[in-house]
């Protein structure tokens, strides 16, 4: 097809995305896009890096006279950007000043599973939960959220998130934008939808709450004023349901940098990049002195087997997301590099076994979360191959704690370079098989499991979730655990 010439040649052969979506939510781009502070380090004598969080409930006002019930991390809403180094002892803190039980997950992060948050770390209200650990993995935008037993959604979505971006020696050599808030930007995205008092709304479609508002950073309607020729944003999913096809309005190509683990081996470019509740991805994109482009997202390409009847409709929706605004004069920040980073491959080889999950219903292999049952234990220091298909025609992701796995195969094939670096957390269609690769690496503990689930959060609460140990070579499992390892061998 012909097309960007002004020459019609059919009707619909021009058309990247379906031309009859309607643009949801329709914003003005009247409100500058907040930018979460970063968070205060403090750093001991030993090079201990401390961040202290709060839990709070409060108010946020997103719309002008309409107060929103909210909770966040050392304010109402959303948490501060946490910066840390790899190498770095970190010993963040939490005092829960909620009147309800939460916990902390490190999404995204290798550490012991004592210190990862999970159902099994609760944070009673007015208590502290303090882990530590060693930043060991490459740089990369993780985030955080409450990951408390059946009450992540209402948590996450009241604004119980924020970012971490991990830095290291590979992504500083790199002529990369990283100034904060000036030309690295948070991009924290999620739909909301509320009530005519402004609290917010859940709805009862399969998937969960789909909104019908965006907040991007909690802005409704934001833009950003860009001074710099290259802008890299840092997308995040902290929807409870929503998929998003981001792109921009004019489907300007961009070159993604990172996915959920870390760089890529080389800038991926892409004219759109789909995205499931939790994933990241990095992209960087470049800018015309004086214009004006808009970060969207379009109704996203669910699977061939996906079919609408099954409870996300809603996902047919596209959304305005956040406006660049460029300044007359734009600073040169550098060029896209031509690779950025290294990552050996996982070899199949080195797997000591495989297992498979098969996700329907609210289940896991037919099994939904119970916390006193383990449903895989794993040896530390081995590699192993996880086979995951969805088998309903609706939409689920899969997370794994503890680990970034890397992607075998998609229904046979390799996976699509956005695929191919760092994940840890996947978008399965409907009916494809998803083989990944992962290695549980140097933390063993036999009382603190790690959890793998559905990253739709309702999904997650509602017990499409699993618990895996990992532990010494040839150590029995505690006798407090019931160990159900169907249909894994
Ligand atoms: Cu982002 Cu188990 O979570
Ligand atoms: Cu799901």
């Amino acid at each position: 097809a012909v097309c960007g010439l002004g020459i019609t040649v059919g009707i619909t052969a021009c058309a990247p995305s379906s031309p009859a979506v309607d643009t949801v939510g329709n914003v003005d781009f009247d409100t500058p896009l907040a930018i979460p502070p970063l968070a205060e380090r403090t750093v001991d004598a030993d090079g201990t890096v401390h961040v202290d969080l709060t839990a709070e409930q409060g108010t946020t006002e997103f719309r002008s006279d309409t107060e929103t019930p909210t909770m966040g991390y050392n304010g109402s809403y959303l948490g501060p950007t946490i910066r840390v180094n790899r190498g770095e002892h970190f010993a963040p803190c939490l005092t829960n000043n909620l009147d309800e039980v939460t916990t902390l997950h490190w999404h995204g992060m290798h550490l012991p599973a004592a210190a990862d948050g999970g159902p099994h770390q609760p944070i009673e209200p007015g208590a502290d939960w303090c882990p530590d650990w060693t930043i060991d993995q490459p740089a990369a935008t993780l985030w955080y959220h409450p990951h408390a037993h059946e009450d992540t959604e209402r948590q996450v979505s009241h604004g119980m998130a924020g970012m971490l971006q991990i830095s290291d020696a590979v992504e500083t050599a790199l002529p990369l934008p990283r100034e904060y808030g000036v030309d690295d930007i948070p991009v924290i995205v999620q739909d909301a939808r509320f009530s005519d008092d402004g609290e917010f709304e859940k709805t009862n479609d399969f998937v969960g709450t789909l909104g019908d508002t965006l907040l991007v950073n909690g802005t409704i309607g934001p833009y950003l004023d860009v001074t710099t020729d290259v802008v890299r944003l840092r997308i995040l999913n902290a929807s409870p349901a929503r998929v998003y096809d981001f792109a921009f309005d004019d489907d300007r190509e961009f070159a993604m940098i990172a996915s959920d683990g870390g760089l890529l081996e080389k800038p991926v470019t892409l004219d759109h990049v789909r995205l499931s509740p939790a994933e990241r991805a990095e992209i960087l994109v470049r800018l015309q002195p004086g214009e004006t482009v808009t970060l969207r997202s379009n109704p996203p390409d669910l699977g061939e087997n996906f079919q609408p009847i099954t409870g996300a409709a809603g996902h047919a929706d596209r959304f305005d997301v956040l406006q660049l605004r460029a300044a007359s004069s734009l600073d040169h920040v550098g060029e896209v590099p031509e690779t950025l980073t290294t990552i050996d491959p996982i070899d199949p080889a080195d797997a000591v076994g495989e297992r498979s999950f098969t996700l329907s219903g609210h289940s896991i292999n037919d099994k939904q979360m119970v916390m006193d049952r383990i449903d895989a234990v794993a040896t530390v220091g081995t590699t192993e191959i996880w086979n995951v298909v969805n088998e309903m025609p609706a939409p689920h992701n899969f997370h794994v704690h503890d680990v970034q796995f890397q992607v075998l195969s998609v229904s046979g094939s390799p996976p699509p370079p956005e695929l191919a670096g760092w994940k840890d957390t996947i978008y399965l269609e409907p009916d494809v098989e998803y083989r990944i690769i992962m290695e549980f690496a140097d933390y063993a503990d036999d009382e603190n499991p790690y959890m793998y689930h559905c990253h739709l959060l309702r999904h997650e609460d509602a017990g499409m979730m699993g618990q895996f140990l990992v532990v010494e070579p040839g150590a029995d499992v505690p006798s407090q655990w019931r160990v159900d390892e169907t249909p894994g061998d």
